[in-house]
């Protein structure tokens, strides 16, 4: 659905950028802009930073930035007009009803259709576990004590033994195999199309925003592999979904359960435990802390008790501490998962279980402490020293300190000693807080580097439209050298040729010239994060000064080799050898 640019523009324009982001973020108010932390990405202290002059956000630390639209797009996984309607609805504004044709609506938002696709799908399964050749299907899930309500609300359906009748299915609605193919739930070869889904009970996976987004499947029997998910698809990304989050956030528990598979989530839910969630047969990412994150800071992680379910929560630990998130262990023996803990102790008893789940920090040790043999003085100290060792991790004395402490008192271990040999450790390996910082800071910086060498030239081209847009006066030093035609890269040249059109007419609005790119979400995305200038970016002292003059040559310098690749006749190329040979005594004083 393609709006009106005025209807858009009236969409943003009434959907304050504050108000807006105040809805999920809380933003404190620090001179003439707004500071809050990034929910785009992990940090501790705010560098999230919302300009209402600008109408936009950025953030310092992770590059994340745009307008209102953009936000709602980010954080809640819209796409650009689910964006806008959400919006429109908020400021009041009606937006015109949708009346294209399903075809020509399928070929111009692919993301719609596939939702589309997969909540036909979702429909198909679901009625098929219910009709005859499902039986084997809700059978197997009443067998493992599911309720009626709980399949309904988790829609759980059935993929039939037949391997293409959700192909004819989905063919009879309209839908091209082009598109088709696209949802990952069927295959198209020469010989004919089949269903990836056979045979098995299905899970469909929801957004936060109740919305179909893939599938896993679990055979009927002993089959390989036991589970199959669909695979990552336009709008499915396992690392940045998790399993029963769209109803674990709407739970009051100031904390999350975190565990391993689609069964235990279901598990917990009927037994109660509605803040459950599995990631997807995958590791937890960062992408899934973040995501947790935006919803609470304390997770008990409830993961397989064999070694494997520990490997993943000694993975997990980190991740989540990354994000501030603390993390509990909650111990399950001498049951396998959640699932069959709850069918042989019940809810009563997993409520215990929460209750004493174990700080991960202690679960860490204790788990290196397995490893030792505490009664061979030797390797009792090498158990000391690789405790010690981490609990370096702590950087905040005092919290270092606690953790001494709690250490020293679980597994017996004389408080000042372990003080010492901590504090010993940290000197001998230099291992203190502030050069790990500094540390830190290094890595970034290399990487930084190295990043600028690959694309400098886009990177001059983005500097300077960047510096033109924050301070527009700067149009005057570059009147005469530059234009909109000196970017050459296409997105920039489309945002340049804006910028000065809207320079000119004396009404440049970035936040306004970014719908321009409403048709393409992937540009939109781009020229976002091309109208937030960073604070090392933006212009102060001597060295930017001169940083300035020097961009604005390396455009004017690309854009003429450009041109000289490019000439049609000698005299042009006259013309530009005459320009770049004036380039080369060409001042640009910033005074
Ligand atoms: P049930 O036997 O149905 O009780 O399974 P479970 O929930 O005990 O599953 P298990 O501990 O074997 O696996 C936990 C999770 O890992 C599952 O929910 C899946 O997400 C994932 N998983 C397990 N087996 C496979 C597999 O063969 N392939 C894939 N892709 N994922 C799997
Ligand atoms: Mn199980």
């Amino acid at each position: 659905m393609y709006y009106p640019e005025e209807l858009v523009e009236e969409v943003r324009t009434r959907s304050d950028i504050v108000d807006v982001i105040s809805g999920y973020v809380k933003l404190q108010k620090k001179g003439s802009n707004y500071f809050g932390l990034c929910p785009f990405h992990n940090e501790k202290s705010p560098s999230f930073s919302v300009s209402p002059s600008k109408q936009m956000y950025y953030c310092f630390g992770c590059g994340a930035g745009g307008n209102a639209i953009t936000f709602v797009m980010e954080y809640e996984n819209y796409s650009f007009s689910e964006a806008l309607k959400m919006l429109a609805d908020r400021a009041g504004i009606e937006l015109p009803k949708e009346d294209i044709s399903k075809e020509a609506r399928a070929r111009d938002d692919l993301r719609a259709s596939l939702l589309e696709i997969n909540k036909l799908a979702a429909n198909y399964f679901y009625y098929q576990l219910h009709k005859p050749q499902g039986e084997v299907g809700y059978r197997y899930l009443k067998n493992r004590q599911l309720s009626d309500e709980t399949m309904k609300r988790f829609g759980l359906g059935f993929a039939n033994k037949t391997s293409s009748d959700l192909y004819q299915y989905l063919r009879s609605k309209g839908y091209e195999d082009s598109l088709l193919k696209e949802t990952g739930l069927v295959t198209i070869e020469e010989r004919g199309a089949h269903d990836k889904f056979w045979n098995r009970v299905i899970f469909p996976i929801m957004d936060v925003n109740n919305r179909v987004i893939g599938f896993g499947g679990r055979v009927m029997g002993d089959g390989m592999p036991k589970y199959l998910n669909s695979p990552e698809t336009r709008i499915f990304d396992k690392g940045r979904n998790l399993y029963g989050l769209n109803y674990a956030r709407t739970s009051r528990e100031k904390y999350i359960l975190v565990c391993e598979g689609y069964m235990d989530v279901i598990a917990m839910h009927q037994a109660g435990f509605i803040n459950a969630v599995a990631s997807l047969g995958t590791a937890l990412t960062s992408q899934h802390a973040v995501l947790l994150k935006r919803y609470t800071d304390k997770v008990v992680l409830t993961y397989d008790s064999d070694g494997a379910g520990v490997k993943a929560a000694l993975r997990a630990i980190p991740i989540l501490k990354e994000v501030g998130i603390s993390a509990k262990v909650l111990d399950m023996q001498p049951y396998k998962d959640p699932d069959e803990f709850m069918k042989n102790l019940g809810a009563e008893e997993f409520k215990k279980r929460i209750e004493n789940a174990r700080n991960s920090f202690l679960f860490e040790i204790d788990i290196i402490r397995k490893e030792f043999d505490r009664n061979d003085p030797e390797q009792e100290t090498e158990f000391h020293n690789q405790t010690a060792r981490k609990l370096l991790e702590f950087q905040e004395p005092l919290e270092r300190d606690n953790y001494i402490q709690a250490v020293a008192r679980e597994f017996f271990i004389p408080y000042e000693a372990l003080k010492r040999l901590v504090n010993n450790l940290g000197n001998k390996i230099g291992f203190t807080p502030q050069n790990m910082e500094e540390r830190e800071r290094e890595k970034k910086s290399l990487g930084g580097r190295k990043k600028d060498k690959e694309d400098g030239i886009r990177q001059s081209q983005r500097l300077l439209l960047t510096w033109l847009i924050e301070n527009p006066g700067l149009f005057e030093k570059i009147d005469g050298i530059i234009t909109a035609e000196d970017f050459k890269e296409p997105l920039y040249y489309k945002v340049a040729a804006l910028v000065f059109e809207g320079h000119a007419a004396g009404k440049l609005e970035p936040a306004g010239i970014l719908n321009h790119f409403i048709n393409d979400e992937e540009e939109y995305r781009d020229a976002a994060a091309l109208f937030n200038a960073s604070l090392n970016e933006s212009l102060g002292n001597e060295e930017q000064k001169k940083a300035f003059s020097e961009t604005v040559l390396k455009v004017k310098k690309n854009s003429l080799d450009y041109a000289s690749r490019n000439v049609k006749n000698i005299e042009e190329l006259q013309n530009i050898i005459r320009e770049q040979a004036a380039l080369e005594s060409l001042h640009i004083s910033l005074e």
